[in-house]
Parts: C-alpha cells; structure tokens; sequence
C-alpha cells in the first residue's frame, strides 16, 4: 500500500480529482418550469458523491441569452435567473462542500454576448469610453485563426452598420471578442473572478486559451508578452485563493501544448487533452493500442505543478481536427458513417455510446482508459449511465440532452411539459431504456461500474499523483501502463482488440494483487506468466516488492 492514500484536502487536490461536467439546465429541474436549475442540481449531490465526483464543472451558470449555450455572457456578476438566484448557488456550493465536492465553472474570456451591456455601449458610438473593450477595424481583416463554426459563420469580422466599423468576432457573430490587452478589460476580469471566489468556486474553466493569448495582427495585442493574460489570471488565483485551479481548453498542436501551463508551472493548472481524445477515438475505431502508446510516448511532460485532464466526451462535437484525412475518415466511417452525424467537417455531434453501438464492454473499456491513464479524468454528465444523442436537434446541442433518471415522463428531469433541452425519448438509448434509477438496481450496469472505476482510482492515488510509464507488450491491441507514487505501484492492462489475448508484460518480481478487473475475466493465473484478457477486457492491478 502507497505510504499516503489521497491529498484530497491539499492544494493539489485537483491531481487526484473526478471531475464531472454538467449543464445545470439539462441536469434536474426542481419546480417545474421545464428548466434543470441548481436546486434541482442540489438534490441529485448525493447521487453524485456516491458515484465518486470530486469536482462539479458547471457549465456557464452566467447571465446569458443562451444563444451559445451560455458561452455568450451578458452579465458576468449575476447567475442566470432560468438556473435560480444567487442565493440558491450559494446554497449548492454549501450542500456540495458538506459532501466533500469542490465546484468549477466556465469563465468565458474571450468574447461577450452582443446583449452585454459593454458591447451595447462601445457600439453606440466610436469614442465611446467601452469602445476599446472590443476590436475594431475599418476593414475585415484576414482570419486569425480560420472559421470556428464553418457552415455557421463565414468570417471572423461583423460590420456594425451604425458605426461603419468591424468588430472582430473568433466564435458566432453574437459574440464579439473582448479586446484583453486593454488594463480596463483585465480589471473587470479580476473582479469578476474575485466574485465567484469569494462565493466558494474552487477555480475555472478557462473558455477558449489559445485566443486569449493569440497576436496575429490583432490591434492591441502585445506580441511580446502573449501570455500576460493567463498569467495575470493565475497570480489572482493564487493571491486570492491558493487552491483554486484554472481548468484550461486549448486544442492545439502537440508544440504549442506546454505554453499554456506557463514556464514555471505559473498559468494554467490542467489542460484538457484533446490530442489524448483523439488519439483515444482512433484506437477504439481500430481497435488498436498503438495510436494511444504512440500519443502518450510524445505527450510533452508537464511541470511539476501541471497535469493534463482527460476526456472522452465533451458537450461540444468529437472533434478529429488533430488526426490525419485517412485517419479522420476512418473513424467517421467506424463511428459516424452518416452526414447528420458530423460537424463542421471536423467532429461527431455523437456521445461515445451510441458511437460504440451501445456495447458495453466497450464502453467500460473506455471509461477503464478514462479512469486509469495518468493525469485527472473529467467525465461528462449521463456518461456514467451511457446516454445517447438526439441527432434531430442542430448543431452541437445533439449532445446536450437532458439527463435521464427514471423512465417516468421527461425521463424525470422534469414534470413540465415542455422542457427547454432536448430529451432522448426513444429507440436504445431513450430514457425508458438507459436511466439512472433502473441501472442503480442492476449489479451488472454501466453506472455500478463506473462508480467502481472511480472508487477503484481513489484507491490508487498513483495514478493521479505518480510517475508513470508505458510497459511493452507483445499484442497491437493491448496497451499497460504503470504508476508508481509515494512507495506504491499499480498496473493497468487494457485489450482493446475484440478477441481475446494473453499479453506478455514485465511487471518485474512484483506480487501482483488485482484491484478491479472487466467482469468477464477470471481470476489471475498463479504463475507468472502471460496475462489472459478478454475482448476489450481490462485489469487494474496492485504491484507488491515481492516476498
Ligand atoms: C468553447 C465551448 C463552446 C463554445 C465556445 C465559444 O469552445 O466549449 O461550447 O461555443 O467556447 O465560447
């Protein structure tokens, strides 16, 4: 046994984290007006404590006319009142401290809703004193970056008729980009973190990093210190609240990927590793460990004081923008083989269940990887019970459906009629079939599953905390990694091939005691030797100094 299990309560809790990600409006909506709220997220906290989360990141819970989600803020000091008041926040962060669960939220930096206040003012006229919080130019320029949305947007600059300017906009033309070089921008940002803090959030979700620090041509933007801002973030943070942790997203390429944890560890503290998620979906669509081995080889060492986060689902499209062509269109072809089932020619609107074709030995293979490769697992809500996608509403709110509980009607989330998020009614994954209440009853389901994956992890404090490797092995399909940490080692071997195998790996003189196996698998040989693995099975094993 590690000599220290967990440092839950430490400043670096968030190595050790189950981080789950809900949308509170599509999560549980408590009085009836068809909308989930955080009253209603406030009932369901000890459905997740006892799932295992450590760590709730609330979706944008911001003033918003939800046009993107949320992402399109229009007051950064006040909840949306749709979600509940401030008051029934305070209340949930409270009831979610009692229960041992830290919360997050989105902080979306880089751009304002069009209905913000600051926008409606700097637009008004071109000396007004909120004009500067924008970027305007006399012309379009060329894009900084390509189009965010393609297919929803065609350019990056949005003419203001009434001013004759352009605004630069990287997202939808609603959202205009906050110009956050200027010092007037960078205290309003200090202030509004300083609210949130000081009601209780553990940290943030940094919207879209790579465009707080891009300088391309950008009126304002000071090419010699491009970071400036996520650094100034991070020195709040630490003056304000030394536990607090900047959650970033910055898909970008495997070179650029360090940057953003700072040169002493001193920006962001976890990056969500869209490489990783990409390589990952590769290797399930081939069934085939190496396109994993091979990214978790090259994946750039973090500081110390850095780590990575780890998904397989997000509440945006799969996107496969970092594969190849041949690769990009092998797995749409294993995991999207129609049109309506992809986005912006880049990603999947599918959950990974349905993507998997509901086989659930897949999907526990999947979630085994989640929960055991290094760094902080992040699991998006209704993973746990395998919900499925609504490919009949557009874009990416496909796979923002409202969370099945039960088969009663709204699948539980709500006993209004009509309900705001779209809801899986029918077909497999309907709420009548896939739901939290008939899988709390079945031993063999998903959800007890993952919460033995989560519980298992806790137990292995290694694999958030430790030092870790990849082991050989002589099968294409399997991949074994190992973490060593404070004295401890564990071991974890995954078949992602759908025949069975008996892998060869040097676990050393190690007694090898087994934590958490799929299953279907039986008990380990005695001798050392090869490892038996079912398809798509896995094992977690405890490495002991032998004798
Ligand atoms: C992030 C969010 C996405 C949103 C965008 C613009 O990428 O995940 O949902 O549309 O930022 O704020």
């Amino acid at each position: 046994m590690p000599a220290v299990r967990s440092e839950a309560t430490s400043d670096l809790w968030w190595k050790d984290a189950v981080i789950y990600g809900v949308d509170v409006k599509a999560f549980q909506d408590s009085d009836g007006d068809g909308i989930g709220d955080f009253d209603g997220l406030a009932e369901r906290l000890g459905y997740l404590a006892e799932l295992g989360v450590t760590c709730l990141w609330l979706l944008p819970i911001m003033r918003s006319p939800w046009r993107d989600n949320g992402y399109d803020v229009a007051d950064y000091f006040d909840v949306d009142r749709r979600l509940g008041t401030m008051g029934d926040l305070v209340e949930l962060l409270r009831a979610a401290r009692e229960r041992g669960i830290r919360v997050i939220t989105d902080l979306v930096v880089n751009h304002t809703s069009d209905e913000h206040p600051w926008f409606r003012a700097a637009r008004s006229s071109r000396d007004n004193p909120y004009r500067d919080y924008y970027v305007w130019r006399d012309r379009p320029q060329p894009q900084p970056r390509g189009i965010v949305f393609p297919g929803e947007e065609t350019s990056n600059w949005e003419l203001d008729q009434a001013t004759g300017q352009y605004y630069l906009h990287r997202f939808y033309r609603f959202q205009p980009d906050l110009n956050i070089e200027n010092p007037r921008v960078r205290a309003e940002f200090q202030k509004i973190m300083g609210l949130w803090l000081e009601l209780g959030f553990s940290g943030f979700r940094v919207d879209a990093a790579p465009f707080l620090i891009e300088t391309a041509g950008l009126p304002g933007k000071s090419p010699d210190d491009p970071h400036a801002p996520l650094r100034h973030m991070r020195e709040l943070l630490s003056r304000r609240r030394g536990d607090a942790i900047l959650l970033g997203e910055a898909n970008v390429a495997p070179d650029q990927i360090t940057g953003y944890f700072g040169r002493y560890g001193n920006e962001l503290h976890l990056l969500l590793n869209f490489i990783l998620n990409q390589a990952l979906v590769l290797s399930l669509a081939r069934e085939d460990a190496r396109p994993l081995a091979e990214h978790l080889r090259d994946l750039p060492t973090t500081p110390l004081t850095c780590q990575y986060a780890n998904f397989t689902r997000s509440a945006d499209e799969l996107s496969l923008d970092r594969l190849t062509a041949d690769e990009r269109a092998e797995v749409f072809a294993a995991f999207a083989p129609e049109e309506r089932m992809r986005l912006y020619g880049r990603g999947i609107r599918r959950r990974l269940p349905s993507m998997l074709g509901g086989d659930q030995r897949r999907l526990e293979l999947a979630y085994s990887l989640l929960f055991s490769l290094p760094d902080t697992p992040v699991l998006l809500y209704g993973e746990e019970i395998g919900m499925g996608e609504d490919l009949d509403v557009p874009s990416r709110a496909s796979v923002r459906t409202a969370m099945q509980w039960s088969d009663a009607p709204n699948g539980g989330f709500s006993t209004a009629e009509r309900i705001h998020p779209a809801i899986v009614a029918d077909g497999p994954f309907g709420y009548r079939q896939v739901n939290v209440r008939a899988q709390l009853r079945d031993p063999d389901s998903l959800l007890h599953q993952v919460g033995a994956l989560i519980r298992t992890r806790k137990d292995c404090p290694e694999l958030g905390f430790g030092e870790w490797r990849l082991l050989q092995t002589d099968q294409p399909g399997a991949l074994a990694h190992q973490a060593d940490w404070a004295g401890g080692s564990v071991a974890v071997l995954h078949n992602l091939a759908g025949t069975g195998c008996q892998v060869k790996v040097d676990l050393g003189a190690a007694r090898v005691e087994e934590q958490l196996a799929d299953r279907r698998e039986r008990p380990l040989p005695d001798q050392a030797g090869p490892i038996p693995l079912e398809p798509y099975g896995w094992r977690w094993l405890r490495l002991h100094p032998p004798g």
